[in-house]
């Protein structure tokens, strides 16, 4: 038996078996990450995996005669206290086997089925609720009809796949405005790992708005906010800029329809770039072209006060009437530079600005058409 002590209380191992699946050895980390103690099981009579297991032990295919006898014994002589399975066929078959030969252990995870559905499922929920009930913005503009439940879902979906800081309210008013939108170049400043940028990439592509460029540093010296509390500075100091590109590139790339690319660059720098060339040119994304004109800039950049006024003095003249700017972390529980930038944007502008609201934390401004 392999019991381990842990805050004084007695863990019985929970069996993890077919031990080698993907989805087995993330279990694993979790279960070694919690202290629960854990055997991994296979029936190939040598797995690349078992070395990352603390015990190991081989059982028959669940199709051989002797697999019932001999999970009943290894229950027994280790002790288990519940069974892990990822895969679906196993499953299934200890769910109904498990009742007979041991009745008081149970399957730990739920039907691979349903876990590995939920994620498609709660998209299309959203996508489909978005679709009966579109936000009813007071947009002088006839909306484009909305793209397909299942493009929707197939955005929730993907956009969800990507880690980042893009909350649930924000994306669906993206949606919405995307319908709205001018045709001009879509600019984002502040990417990061590329969250939003997917979005936008997606709505860009499906509404023929235009390109997509985003601008961003990709740099730790350019992370520092100033932050009324620091809080947001000392997390920034654990992540790694250089590594943040890699990732945007890895989230972004396979949906490049040749519309997308980026400056690596801080934003005052690249509003210079992009009056002056139209153009942004990666060895990962090739050459792209932009007309001059924005028709959805995104600014989620630096939040200090100093940093995102930059972003909007840069940028916002490039701005085509009807077309949308969003000021990201409007509220922002860390400081006020965005929602000092966006009131002073309002007040400046209000003669020319035809729709203006929050959703989410962001601000959203429509220029007058
Ligand atoms: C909050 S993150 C962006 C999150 C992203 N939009 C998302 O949806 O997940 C802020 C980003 O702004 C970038 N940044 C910082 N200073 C900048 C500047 N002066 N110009 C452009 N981007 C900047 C940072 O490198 C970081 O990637």
């Amino acid at each position: 038996m392999i019991d381990n002590e842990s805050n004084g209380v007695v863990s019985r191992p929970i069996l993890i078996f077919p031990g080698g699946m993907p989805r087995s050895l993330e279990y694993l980390k979790k279960c070694l990450r919690d202290g629960q103690s854990v055997i991994g099981a296979s029936s190939l009579e040598y797995d690349v995996s078992r070395d990352k297991y603390p015990e190991w032990l081989y059982l028959p295919y669940i199709t051989h005669s002797d697999f019932d006898k001999a999970l009943k014994l290894a229950i027994i002589g280790f002790n288990i206290a519940g069974v892990y399975s990822p895969n679906i066929v196993v499953w299934n078959y200890l769910d109904r086997v498990l009742k007979e030969i041991a009745p008081s252990i149970a399957l730990v995870n739920t039907s691979p089925v349903n876990a590995e559905l939920a994620g498609y499922r709660t998209a299309q929920s959203h996508a489909h609720a978005l679709i009966k009930n579109p936000l009813p913005l007071s947009v002088k503009e006839i909306a484009k009809p909305s793209i397909s439940e299942i493009e929707l879902s197939a955005l929730f979906r993907h956009a969800d796949l990507i880690p980042g800081m893009c909350d649930h309210e924000k994306l669906c008013v993206l949606c919405e405005i995307a319908r709205y939108s001018p045709c001009g170049d879509v600019v984002e400043i502040g990417s990061w790992w590329g969250k939003s940028a997917f979005i936008l990439a997606r709505l860009a592509h499906c509404y023929n708005i235009g390109n997509l460029l985003c601008v961003d540093p990709w740099s730790n010296e350019h992370l520092v906010q100033n932050d009324e509390k620091g809080l947001v500075d000392s997390g920034s100091a654990q992540v790694d800029a250089e590594e943040a590109l890699m990732v945007f590139e890895m989230n972004i790339l396979p949906y490049d329809f040749n519309h997308i690319n980026y400056l690596r660059m801080p934003s005052v720098e690249g509003a210079k770039h992009y009056g002056k060339h139209k153009n942004a040119t990666t060895a990962s994304f090739g050459s792209t072209n932009y007309s001059g004109h924005i028709a959805i800039l995104h600014i989620d950049g630096n939040h200090s006060y100093a940093a995102a006024k930059a972003d909007i003095v840069s940028w916002g003249h490039f701005v085509v009437k009807g077309g949308w700017i969003i000021f990201d972390d409007y509220i922002w529980p860390y400081g006020d530079g965005p929602q000092r930038v966006g009131d002073e944007f309002l007040a400046d502008n209000h003669a020319n600005i035809d729709v203006a609201f929050v959703m989410g934390s962001a601000l959203f401004v429509q220029i007058a058409s």
